[in-house]
């Protein structure tokens, strides 16, 4: 059985379709690259998946169960199980280090503030933030802040984690550190979903690279098949752009 499988999956805006036809199967620990042009349709399907923005047809399994979107029973339990992080790292601004990561826990989840605080600790110190429980989001740096968005999105002890453009608006000089946290929890054995432009980084940590272009995926492989031998026209077009950069 799949960790998540989707089937199907169409979603526009408006009238305008921007998915049609996604299907993808995830195994557990799998780490699926999504790549592909801007307006391709990568970071729709990560919001259907989290219930943003609706599906229009198909489906989305959670270990073979359905998703049924439509259920707020079915969306918090998928919330608890599947967790995102974006490229715009949202923190609370008035909040610690250690405040943005224990406060959903605390706070939606219910759980005791003694073990939730020291869970928070360690997901801090793995992310490399030990020393940054008690700055302000303002007094850390990009890369921090988005090293405790990661920490947040741990907190709630996901099985899933999307990944968008998370290092997109960081100084390049910051982006390692990001994508070592990332590397740490791939090799845990954690199952991901991560868009990025990062092709080096993709072809590194994926199982799997899914190449996306007008909503649909164009092509799927392993990242050596994606990025030396591509099948398709429009594959092999956006890899070679993108490597002679
Ligand atoms: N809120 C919205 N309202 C209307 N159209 C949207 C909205 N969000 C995205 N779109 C359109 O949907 C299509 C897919 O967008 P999406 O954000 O999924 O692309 P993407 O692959 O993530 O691109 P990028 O690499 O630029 O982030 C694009 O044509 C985009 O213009
Ligand atoms: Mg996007």
């Amino acid at each position: 059985m799949h960790h998540l499988d989707i089937a199907g999956l169409e979603a526009s805006y408006g009238l305008v379709p921007v998915l049609s036809g996604i299907n993808l199967s995830v195994a557990r620990g799998d780490v699926i690259g999504l790549i592909g042009p801007s307006g391709s349709g990568k970071s729709t399907i990560l919001r259907v998946l989290m219930g943003l923005t609706a599906l229009k047809a198909g489906t989305v399994r959670l270990d073979g169960e359905a998703v049924d979107y439509s259920r707020a029973q079915d969306l918090r339990r998928l919330r608890d199980r599947v967790a995102i992080v974006f490229q715009q790292y949202n923190l609370f601004q008035n909040m610690t280090a250690l405040e943005n990561v224990t406060i959903a826990p605390v706070k939606i989840k219910k759980r005791s503030k003694a073990e939730v605080d020291a869970e928070a600790r360690a997901l801090l110190a793995k992310v490399g933030l030990g020393d940054k429980l008690d700055r302000y989001p303002d007094e850390l740096s990009g890369g921090q802040q988005q090293r405790v968005a990661i920490a947040r999105a741990l907190a709630l002890q996901p099985e899933i984690l999307l990944l968008d453009e998370i290092t997109a608006a960081l100084d390049p000089e910051l982006v390692s550190e990001v994508l070592d946290t990332i590397r740490v929890l791939a090799r845990e054995g954690m199952t991901m979903l991560i868009v990025s432009h990062e092709m080096g980084f993709i072809r590194e940590v994926s199982s799997r690279v899914a190449f996306l272009a007008g909503g649909k995926i164009v092509e799927m492989g392993d990242p050596t098949s994606i990025f030396d031998a591509p099948r398709e026209e429009r594959t092999r077009d956006f890899v070679s752009k993108i490597l002679r950069h």
